[in-house]
Formats: C-alpha cells, structure tokens, sequence
C-alpha cells in the first residue's frame, strides 16, 4: 500500500513508518523537523528509514495548506496515519499558539487535503491526557473527556471531534488512538524517560514532579505499533458492522481505541527500575505536580482486546533496559 506518515522524523512515526517499511508498504514521511526537541534526533530516525528503498520524505509545515494538499494529492495514499504534532502538556503552557496551529490548524489542512480524495483509513493520533482529571480509573473511551486540564488535551480533543465530522460527512473510515505514555528506543528527550537516564549519567540532579506518587500507564513503543499496525487492518465500517457496536459514532465510520499497558505504576517505582539498570542512583529533587498534569493515566484495553486480540506487553524493566541500550548506542558518552 502507498501510506502517508505525518510526522515520520518524531519518536512514534519513525516507529510506525518502519513497521509499515519492513513490510514491504510504501511510505511518504511528512514532517517539519520542528526545533521543540534536538532536529538532529529527527534527522538521525530520517536516516534509518531512507536505508528502505520503499521511503520518501517531503519537508513541510501540516498548517502550509497548500504544500500539503499538493503533497498528498500528488502521492495519493490509501492509508494516513497523523502522528504530526506539537506535544507535550507542559509546553503547551509556554507556547499555546503552536497548540492552536500544528494540532487544530494543521489537522483541519490535512482533513481537507483527504476531503478531495478520502483514503481507506485515516489514523490520528490523540492522547490519554483526554481523559483530564477523570477519577474513574481505569480510563474507557465512553467515559466523559469535555474537562481537560491542559491545552494540549484540548487541542488533541478537538481533533478527535473534527476527524468525526469529516468522517460522517465525507465517509472517511477513521480510527483515533488514545496512546498512554509511550517510551523506548529513539524516545523524545523531553519526556521522563529520558530526561531521567540523561540526568542519572551526566550526574544532574532531576526533577521529579508529583513527589514521585503520579501513576502513568507506561506503554513500550514496541507494543503500541503492534496495537497500531493490527487496529490500522481492521478498518470501521458504518452500520451494520458487528464491530461499530464497539465504536463510538452512530453515524460515521469512526471509533476511538486506547492503546495502553493498563498496568500504571508510580513515577517513583519507576526512576528505581531506571537506577537499577544503571547501577547509580538518581540525585532526586522532589516537587510538586505541574500545571496541566494530571494524577494518573491508567488504560482500559477492552476495546483493543477486542478488536484486534491480546497483545503481550512488555515489563518496564524489559523496556527500560532497551531504552538505556539504545541511549548508549547512539550517545555513547558524547552527549
Ligand atoms: N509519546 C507519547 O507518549 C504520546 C502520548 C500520547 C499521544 N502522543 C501523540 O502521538 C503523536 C506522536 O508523538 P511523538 O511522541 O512521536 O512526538 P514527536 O514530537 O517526537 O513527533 C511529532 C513530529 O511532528 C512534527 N511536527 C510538529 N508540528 C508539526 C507541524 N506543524 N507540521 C509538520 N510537522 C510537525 C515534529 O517535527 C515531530 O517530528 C503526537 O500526535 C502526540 O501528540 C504521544
């Protein structure tokens, strides 16, 4: 198939790209190579994909409607998957407006880039930070997610809403994914993980929010592309189908599916699989929770369970342990 990646040079597209690679599909990446986090990371994942003769990549802004649109129509994909974003929830308290134009602006340019010609299946990623404050754990896609508690969740929500009404009006089959904290080999500096390992070898002192007791439903990105790539077969269809009695639209193709561990843990428990990996241990300053943060994020996978059957995932150690080898591969002790 000829699939259409946003966001190919960040963390989750470089993954799912070269899943759908391997498997012998054809990928377009398309990605601004934003300066939010080390472009130099981004250019390195660029450069494993184009080792696949099935790969091309166009640089671009989602919000520079007409690029895109000329893009996509020249390419004329069969599948999308939107990965492209600004993320992160405590940046969105720094930088709003980037929020409001890559996540509600550059989603509507590519929504109306697909208008023209729909493809079989439109993928977007979202969040579980949709969730908000929601106290019900574990978190169900039925559950209420009209009070988020940070810009980012909002702007992640309203692209879930937007990707439903294109798909009732233009009969777009989609399918949005809450993904729960995604970690492991390549994985954006700016999240715990990282930062963590980062800190614990350079001898910095790292910060942990919360005190150390928020729970986050840790989820390796090897298990979240088989959860990716099994749901991206199994394509919503309208009434009628068995399978949209577990969607979330009466009246368009359309479903959203938490993709998750659903197994949290506490940050703390998790900085100490960190030191146990590394033989050191962490210079610890404690503080509070940040704004926009939320308590916990614990995922219910019923619905994945599903749709596209078990998947085994991975302990924490398991992937923590690869994340440090991967860090030690590619950083050796430059950075
Ligand atoms: N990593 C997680 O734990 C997590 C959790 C929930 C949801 N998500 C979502 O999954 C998606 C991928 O996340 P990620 O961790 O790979 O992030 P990432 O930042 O590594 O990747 C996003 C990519 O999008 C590109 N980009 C950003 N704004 C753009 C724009 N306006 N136009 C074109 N390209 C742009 C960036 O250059 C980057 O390469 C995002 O939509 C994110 O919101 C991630």
């Amino acid at each position: 198939m000829k699939i259409f990646v946003t966001g190919a040079a960040g963390f989750i597209g470089f993954h799912v790209a070269a899943r759908l690679l391997s498997e012998g599909h054809e990928v377009l990446g398309y990605d601004a190579l934003t300066e939010y986090y080390d472009p130099e990371l981004k250019q390195a994942r660029l450069g494993v994909l184009s080792k696949f003769s099935g790969f091309s990549f166009e640089r671009g802004l989602l919000e520079d409607e007409g690029r895109l649109a000329k893009v996509y129509a020249t390419f004329a994909p069969e599948q999308v998957f939107h990965f492209a974003a600004q993320a992160g929830v405590r940046y969105s308290i720094e930088n709003p407006k980037s929020y409001m134009e890559s996540n509600v602006g550059g989603t509507f340019s590519l929504l109306e880039a697909m208008r023209v010609r729909p493809p079989s299946h439109f993928m977007f990623a979202s969040t579980s930070s949709v969730y908000g404050g929601n106290v019900e754990v574990p978190f169900c896609e039925d559950h209420r997610t009209d009070a988020p508690a940070s810009l980012y969740a909002a702007t992640k929500r309203a692209g879930e809403a937007m990707s439903h009404s294109y798909s009732s009006l233009y009969a777009i089959p989609t399918t949005c994914f809450r993904f729960f904290t995604v970690y492991g080999p390549w994985g954006r500096p700016d999240m715990a993980l990282f930062k963590f390992v980062d800190g614990i070898l350079n001898d910095r002192v790292i910060d942990i929010y919360g005190h150390g007791k928020m729970r986050r439903d840790f989820t390796y990105i090897d298990d979240l592309v088989e959860g990716i790539i099994r749901l991206s077969r199994s394509v919503p269809r309208p009434d009628g189908d068995a399978r949209q009695v577990l969607g979330s639209s009466n009246i368009a193709p359309w479903r959203v599916v938490n993709i998750g561990n659903g197994n949290p843990i506490e940050l703390l428990h998790f900085v100490q699989v960190i030191e146990e990996t590394l033989g050191a241990v962490a210079r610890k300053n404690f503080m509070e929770m940040q704004p926009g943060d939320v308590v916990q994020t614990y995922a219910d996978v019923d619905r994945l369970e599903k749709l596209v059957g078990h998947i085994p995932f991975t302990s924490v150690r398991e992937g923590v342990r690869k994340f440090v080898a991967w860090y030690g591969d590619y950083y050796g002790d430059g950075r």
